[in-house]
C-alpha cells in the first residue's frame, strides 16, 4: 500500500444486486460507476451472475468452508473502500441474490475480525423498478442491513421509477437530472472515501 496512486484514488466495488442479462438495475450501476470514474475513482464493476453461489447453509459451510466465488467476493469488498449497489426491490424488499452474497461474504475466515470486509466501508444505493416507487421500499430494507454490518451508507438515494421506459437503447438515462443524480452517487462516494482515509 501507500505511494500516490494509491493514496488519491478512491477504490470502488460497483454491482447490481440483479442476475437479470437484461437488468434495469445493472444499467442503472454503469451511470453511478461512470459518475465515480469521472472523478478520478477506480471502479470495478461486477455482474454478480458471474459469481454464481448456493443458498447459504450452514452444514455446507462446515463441511466444505466458503465457496470459491463467496472467497472471491470477499476479497473484492477487502480490496475496495466504497461501495455502489443497485438493488431492485422484490416484494417490498431485497431481492435473494444480494442478501445471499451478503451472507456468503459476511462469514468470517479463520483469522479475519468479524466483519471485516464490510467495515467502515462507504456505500450508496439506487435502485430502478418498472413500478411507481422505483424500488425505494426496498432500499431502506438494504440500507439497514448495510449498516447493521458496520457499512457506512451515505444518505443520498435515487430510486429510478417506470424503468422500462426511463433508459435510452444506449443504456443512458434520458432524463438529465435523473442521470447526473446517479452520478453524484458514484462522485460522492469517491469523494468520502479520499476524506476518510486517514
Ligand atoms: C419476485 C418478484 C417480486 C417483485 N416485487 C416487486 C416489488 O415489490 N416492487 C417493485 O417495484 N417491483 C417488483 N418486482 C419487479 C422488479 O422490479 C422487476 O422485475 C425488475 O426488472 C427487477 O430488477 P432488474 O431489472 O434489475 O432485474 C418484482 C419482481 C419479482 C421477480
Amino acid at each position: 500500500m501507500g505511494g500516490q496512486h494509491m493514496s488519491t484514488v478512491p477504490r470502488i466495488l460497483a454491482f447490481a444486486g440483479s442476475t437479470r442479462r437484461d437488468s434495469f438495475n445493472k444499467r442503472l450501476i454503469m451511470i453511478a460507476a461512470a459518475g465515480a470514474t469521472a472523478v478520478g475513482a477506480a471502479v470495478t464493476l461486477i455482474d454478480l451472475r458471474d459469481y454464481p453461489l448456493p443458498l447459504y447453509d450452514g452444514d455446507l459451510e462446515t463441511k466444505e468452508g466458503l465457496p470459491a466465488n463467496a472467497r472471491k467476493l470477499k476479497d473484492l469488498f477487502l480490496a475496495n473502500e466504497g461501495l455502489l449497489i443497485s438493488a431492485p426491490e422484490y416484494n417490498s424488499s431485497i431481492t435473494a441474490v444480494l442478501k445471499n452474497t451478503i451472507d456468503w461474504v459476511s462469514r468470517p475466515v479463520p483469522g479475519e475480525a468479524s466483519l471485516n470486509c464490510f467495515d467502515g466501508k462507504v456505500a450508496a444505493l439506487m435502485s430502478a423498478s418498472p413500478g411507481g416507487l422505483g424500488g425505494l421500499r426496498g432500499l431502506v430494507h438494504v440500507r439497514a442491513i448495510l449498516q447493521n454490518i458496520r457499512v457506512l451508507t451515505i444518505p443520498e438515494q435515487v430510486a429510478v421509477p417506470n424503468a422500462g421506459e426511463a433508459f435510452a437503447p444506449d443504456g443512458s438515462l434520458k432524463d438529465a437530472k435523473q442521470r447526473a443524480a446517479v452520478e453524484a452517487l458514484g462522485a460522492k462516494v469517491a469523494g468520502i472515501v479520499l476524506r476518510l482515509r486517514g
